[in-house]
Parts: C-alpha cells; sequence; structure tokens
C-alpha cells in the first residue's frame, strides 16, 4: 500500500510539476537602453530554453511601455514561450494604455502564450493605492479578458506584490479578487532578522509560509506564486546579507533549486545591466555567472 500510495503522490507531483511556471523576470531593454524588438525578445526566449532546466516562461512589468507586448508577443508565438503579462495601474491614463495593449495582442494572437496577467505590482507596498482599488482594476482587466474570443477561466488574473504589503493586513480586498497571489520575498533586504546567506532560504520560506497563511485565512485558495526572489552578485551589504557571486550561487542552489517545479516561480533576474545591486544569473555576454544546474 506503502509504495502504491507513494505512485500516486509522485503522479500528482509531476503533474502539478508540469502545471507549475518556471520564468525569469526580464527586462524590456538592451544594455544601451533601447527598448528589445521582437528578435530580441526571440534570443531571449531561445535563452530561456537552453539554461540547464530549460525554461519556456518570463515576467514582463508593463504591456504598453516599450511596445512590450507588440514585440514580446509574437516571439512568445514563434518560440512557444509564455508571457506572465504586468500591467502598470497609475495613472488612469497609463492604465488605460496597458489594458489597451493587452487587449490587442490577445485580439491578435489569442491566450496560449498568456502565463497569467499580475494587476500591478509593489504598489501597495509603495503605498500608491488601496487594496481595494487594486481589487477593482483585478476584475476590470479580467472583464475585459472575458470578452475576447477564446478565454476561459484558466487565464489567471492576479497581483504581485512584496511579501510583507501582503502580510500587513490591508490586503485582503485584493486577495479575494485575485486568481494568483505573487509574492516578491529578498532577505537580501530583510532587516528585522538574521539575513546572513546563511539564513536565507529559511528566511525566504518563511515569507512564503506567512502570505500562504494570509491567504488561506482571507477565505481564498488562490496559489501563492514566488513572482521575485534573488541573491545579488554585486552591491552594497544590507544588514547581514553580503553580495557576492558564491552567495548568489549559493541562495541558487537552496532556494531556486526547491522552488522550480513545485511552486510557480519567476526568477529575480534573467539579466541586469550596470544595475547596483545586480541580481541578474546572466552576464552581458548571456552566459550564466555562476551555475545553474540544480
Ligand atoms: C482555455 O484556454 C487555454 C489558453 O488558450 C487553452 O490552452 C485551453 O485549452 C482552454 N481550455 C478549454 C477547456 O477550452
Ligand atoms: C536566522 O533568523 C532567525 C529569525 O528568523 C534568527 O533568530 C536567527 O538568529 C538567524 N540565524 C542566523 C544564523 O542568522
Ligand atoms: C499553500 O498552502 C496550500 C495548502 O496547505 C499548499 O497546498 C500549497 O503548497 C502552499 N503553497 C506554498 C507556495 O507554500
Amino acid at each position: 500500500m506503502k509504495s502504491f500510495s507513494y505512485a500516486l503522490a509522485l503522479t500528482a507531483m509531476l503533474t502539478g510539476a508540469n502545471a507549475s511556471w518556471k520564468g525569469f523576470n526580464n527586462q524590456a531593454t538592451l544594455s544601451n537602453g533601447a527598448c528589445k524588438a521582437q528578435s530580441d525578445w526571440e534570443n531571449d526566449f531561445n535563452k530561456l530554453k537552453s539554461l540547464p532546466g530549460g525554461y519556456s516562461a518570463m515576467r514582463v512589468y508593463a504591456a504598453s511601455d516599450c511596445n512590450t507586448l507588440a514585440n514580446a508577443v509574437p516571439a512568445a508565438v514563434a518560440t512557444g514561450g509564455k508571457i506572465l503579462v504586468g500591467i502598470w495601474t497609475e495613472d488612469s491614463n497609463h492604465y488605460n494604455t496597458e489594458k489597451q495593449a493587452l487587449l490587442s495582442a490577445v485580439q491578435k494572437y489569442g491566450f496560449d502564450w498568456v502565463a497569467a496577467v499580475s494587476v500591478g505590482s509593489e504598489d501597495l507596498y509603495r503605498g500608491d493605492t488601496t487594496a481595494s482599488a487594486l481589487a477593482q482594476q483585478v476584475n476590470d482587466v479580467r472583464g475585459m479578458l472575458s470578452t475576447v474570443n477564446g478565454y476561459n477561466n484558466s487565464v489567471k488574473v492576479g497581483h504581485v506584490d512584496t511579501w510583507t504589503a501582503w502580510t500587513n493586513g490591508q490586503s485582503t480586498d485584493v486577495i479575494k479578487a485575485c486568481d494568483f497571489i505573487g509574492t516578491d520575498g529578498y532577505p537580501y533586504y530583510q532587516t528585522v532578522n538574521a539575513n546572513s546567506i546563511d539564513n536565507a532560504s529559511n528566511l525566504f520560506w518563511q515569507s512564503v509560509q506567512a502570505v500562504n497563511d494570509t491567504v488561506h485565512s482571507a477565505g481564498s485558495n488562490a496559489p501563492v506564486w514566488i513572482t521575485e526572489t534573488g541573491w545579488p552578485t554585486s552591491g552594497s551589504t544590507e544588514n547581514q546579507a553580503v553580495p557576492s557571486v558564491p552567495n548568489a550561487q549559493r541562495y541558487w542552489s537552496e532556494v531556486a533549486c526547491s522552488a522550480f517545479g513545485k511552486v510557480d516561480t519567476f526568477w529575480y533576474s534573467l539579466q541586469d545591466y550596470n544595475a547596483n545591486p545586480s541580481f541578474g544569473v546572466l552576464d552581458s555576454n548571456g552566459n550564466p555567472i555562476y551555475n545553474l544546474t540544480c
């Protein structure tokens, strides 16, 4: 009986693993600041596929800025890649332009390229809006998508925010509106606990657990996705957190390798140019800075 239930559990796990997103946060600009063209996005999707572990998905932060969806969606369609779309929610003109860019993309290319849609990114953390205003916008975007041919409710619309913004007791309204909860957590930036690399994995998983508990307390069954985490290879020391290639490698081995395939995860980040601190896993030539094998 025991081996039978293990087999069932394994099947369930593998099914879950197939369904879980494995991706990276990705920026819309090249090292010279120019917006990526369709061919640049295709290169990114092909690069993702070729990395050890084979990734198919990326998160982008905007729909209209840099013509992101107009250029990235045909690249996704051409390569079989998937996109977690970001929609900026402030101000109302920008929000409407963002919605229009998403609408045009799904009208033209359908929904097969959509990993999900995040309405907003860290807006609650920044204090730019309220949970109830965000909830209305999540419902607004879902309503817009539902009018498009080919839509069904497998298209998840949610929101991304920091784990502290999710768990501070002010986020219930938006939790209830979301089909998924994207949590951003960086032990590197944490000041309340000893945040050395020795403790980083613990701190990170505690933060995910805290978000999950908050979501359940709000009466939601929405899955919690990891939408940003990572460790910098360079930059300033924060509290006890020291950026370095060996520490970033260790955080990858301890956190990325236990997250990918089990929890829907978008690592931060694929590539950084002149960023300080720098979280990118690829150098400026597109080569891994450390070993990404799990
Ligand atoms: C729902 O839409 C997705 C994305 O286009 C598609 O892959 C899936 O087959 C659809 N499911 C149903 C039941 O039609
Ligand atoms: C790890 O964090 C916990 C709090 O979560 C703290 O009590 C402990 O001292 C830290 N350990 C190290 C090695 O930094
Ligand atoms: C959240 O909790 C549910 C229910 O216990 C569990 O199935 C799921 O794996 C948890 N998600 C994460 C990301 O920990």
